[in-house]
């Protein structure tokens, strides 16, 4: 069977689900168009600002977690566009003329100020972009001047911008929530609530990448100095992914799910637990617009695999597996199996057990015992088996 990676959300075509999120890989006309050639179902542009609102940046402004080599995770203090609002009025009218097919979101932010966001808003009702982004969530610089993450995090202000951007946006609205609240589904409900169109989630999440132990400086040291900065990539995908289904959960509105996706097998998680489409930032950096094409080439297969005709067979479909843990089954319990033709008589499962609560392990003449009467059946020695021998 034949599958389509095509997709519609609120009457807006999608040619796939992948979109460039709001980001450096969007902060150019010239890259974006890179982008859209190399196969990107569109582009959150790089989030637009007010002209007179500043924005000067620190240098350095990233610091990355390595495991071993491979970076896992990235930090960064970047601040919004430096460019100005005619460049994009003009880069999205050029944009939408040369890929009439491509998803293009005009990411916004202003001063909590009503008429300055209705005015941003106004201007780029006038282009062709196809939809608003708001940005409720950058946590870094901006909260500072009481907007970005500032606005996110209350969700009485959340509700209150998107009422006033809703009274004049003649283009469908999605707001991009932030992961650093204790309940992103309140947000999400607060700003469905006075009209928003869709949600985007999450942003980046707040942290901090340390100290260089030698120097004892920071790792991200600007002239002496650091700060907290936004989190993205593998490391905050178990995040993204709780925040989007904690989101379906509470709204049926499209979301556009984000947060360390850098394989098509990610993009997949995303809308198991509620995604419409998705974006990707970090791997994009990391790695090159072109990360596109084994993505729309996996995704494409494993439909077909599954038999599943598009994207809408995956929407939710893990949302009835999660639960409260009041309701979980508590029995009964997954006892070990070992299969000792495959264990290499490490050792390893009967001194983590041995040191990890249950001490149930015994390696007793040369084969791993387990005792039920002390066992949980938490699963730990599974997990840390190096043979595989550990059901
Ligand atoms: C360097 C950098 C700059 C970013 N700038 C913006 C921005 O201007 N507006 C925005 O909404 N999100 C911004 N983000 C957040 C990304 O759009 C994305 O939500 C986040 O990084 C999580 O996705 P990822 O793990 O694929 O990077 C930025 C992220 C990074 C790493």
């Amino acid at each position: 069977m034949s599958a389509t990676l095509q997709t519609n959300i609120l009457g807006i075509d999608f040619e796939n689900p992948f979109l460039l999120a709001s980001a450096p890989p969007t902060a150019l006309i010239e890259s974006i168009d890179i982008g859209l050639e190399m196969g990107w179902g569109g582009a959150v542009l790089k989030t637009i600002t007010p002209d007179d609102l500043e924005m000067i940046e620190a240098s350095p402004r990233y610091a990355v977690l390595r495991d071993k080599k491979d970076i896992i995770g990235l930090q960064n203090i970047e601040l919004l566009s430096h460019k100005t609002i005619k460049y994009w009025c003009d880069g999205i009218k050029f944009l939408k003329q040369k890929y009439p097919h491509k998803v293009i979101i005009a990411s916004l932010m202003a001063p909590v100020n009503k008429s300055a966001w209705q005015e941003l808003v106004k201007t780029f009702n006038d282009t062709p972009a196809d939809a608003f982004e708001l940005n409720f969530s950058c946590p870094h610089g901006m909260p500072e001047k009481g907007i970005g993450m500032a606005i996110g995090t209350d969700e009485h202000i959340s509700a209150e911008i998107t009422k006033w951007v809703k009274e004049v946006a003649k283009k469908p609205v999605f707001v991009k929530l932030s992961p650093n609240v204790s309940n992103i589904a309140s947000i999400a409900s607060a700003v469905e609530e006075v009209g928003a169109d869709g949600l985007a989630a999450i942003n980046t999440v707040q942290g901090f990448m340390g100290f260089d132990l030698e120097t004892l400086k920071p790792v991200l040291n600007v002239n002496g100095k650091t700060t907290y900065g936004g989190c993205s990539g593998a490391i905050v995908r178990p995040i993204g992914l709780r925040c989007v289904a904690q989101i379906r959960q509470a709204s049926a509105l499209p979301i556009l799910g984000q947060g360390g996706i850098s394989t098509w097998q990610d993009a997949v998680q995303y809308m198991l637990v509620g995604s419409d489409a998705v974006q990707v930032c970090t791997e994009v950096m990391l790695n090159g617009y072109k990360i596109i094409g084994p993505m729309l080439k996996g995704l494409k297969n494993y439909l077909e695999e599954k038999g599943f005709k598009d994207i809408s067979e995956l929407k939710d479909k893990a949302i009835p597996f999660i639960s409260s843990h009041k309701d979980l089954p508590k029995t009964p319990l997954a006892y070990p199996q070992i299969d000792h033709t495959k264990c290499g008589r490490c050792g390893k499962c009967v001194s983590i057990c041995m040191e990890s609560e249950h001490q149930a392990l015994q390696l007793n003449d040369g084969n791993i015992v387990v005792d039920k009467e002390r066992c949980e059946g938490c699963g730990l020695c599974h997990l840390v088996c190096p043979a595989g021998a550990i059901k």
